[in-house]
């Protein structure tokens, strides 16, 4: 990648699990930053592509998702889901059906649904400004710092030298991989 990643400009230090996990698994986020690449640089004419990605990869992760549900998710991912459906039917957009690879606790795809959240406003931004008019559903802006920061908590109550540390920071990785790969299928054609 020639530019820093947007998630390296931030990088706050911090001795907890949620600081370990973020750092561990930096290169992997910006991995996947970088499969959405092309929608940064042209969001007019990437948007389908974005989309697609979008909601093939919170499709996989959802069905990746086993354990008891967190509080904090309740409802999110599916409200997430209906808007890309309806974002993608309006652009008669098909996202790419993807096979999660391996289960992942409730806990590391809350940290990847709400972090995710993060980048948006980013996003968010840059379809305005490439003059996207109408924005998609998926892109509209929610308070939604109290979950994650219900996320936080979670994480740093865990031992970052614990094996359910290792287990976690294994299953993130796993997570963004699953959004590298379908931004691979939309925006370069790769076969799902
Ligand atoms: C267009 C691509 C992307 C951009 C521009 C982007 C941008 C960002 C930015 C700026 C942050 C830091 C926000 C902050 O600290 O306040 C962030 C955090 C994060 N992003 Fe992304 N992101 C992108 C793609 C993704 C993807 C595909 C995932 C997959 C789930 C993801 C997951 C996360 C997570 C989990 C965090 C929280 C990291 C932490 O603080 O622990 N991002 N992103």
């Amino acid at each position: 990648m020639t530019r820093p990643s947007l998630l390296s400009a931030s990088q706050p230090q911090g001795r907890g699990f949620r600081q370990a996990v973020r750092r561990a698994t930096r290169h992997d986020h910006d991995t996947s930053e970088a499969g959405f690449a092309p929608f940064l640089e042209d969001p007019a004419t990437h948007l389908p592509a974005f989309l697609a990605a979008q909601r093939g990869a919170l499709d996989a992760l959802n069905r990746a998702a086993s354990g008891p549900p967190l509080p904090e998710m309740a409802g999110l991912i599916p409200a997430l889901l209906d808007r890309l459906d309806a974002d993608c039917a309006e652009r008669g957009v098909t996202p790419p059906a993807l096979v999660p690879t391996q289960s992942l606790s409730p806990l590391a795809v809350g940290y990847l649904v709400y972090g995710s959240n993060l980048g948006l406003a980013v996003i968010r931004k840059r379809a305005l400004d490439a003059g996207i008019a109408t924005l998609p559903r998926f892109f509209a802006a929610e308070d939604r710092r109290a979950g994650w920061q219900a996320i936080c908590a979670r994480l740093d109550a865990i031992d970052p030298d614990s094996d359910e540390a290792r287990i976690l920071t294994d299953e993130t990785r796993a997570g963004y991989a699953i959004f590298a790969r379908a931004a691979e299928v939309a925006f370069r054609g790769v076969p799902a």
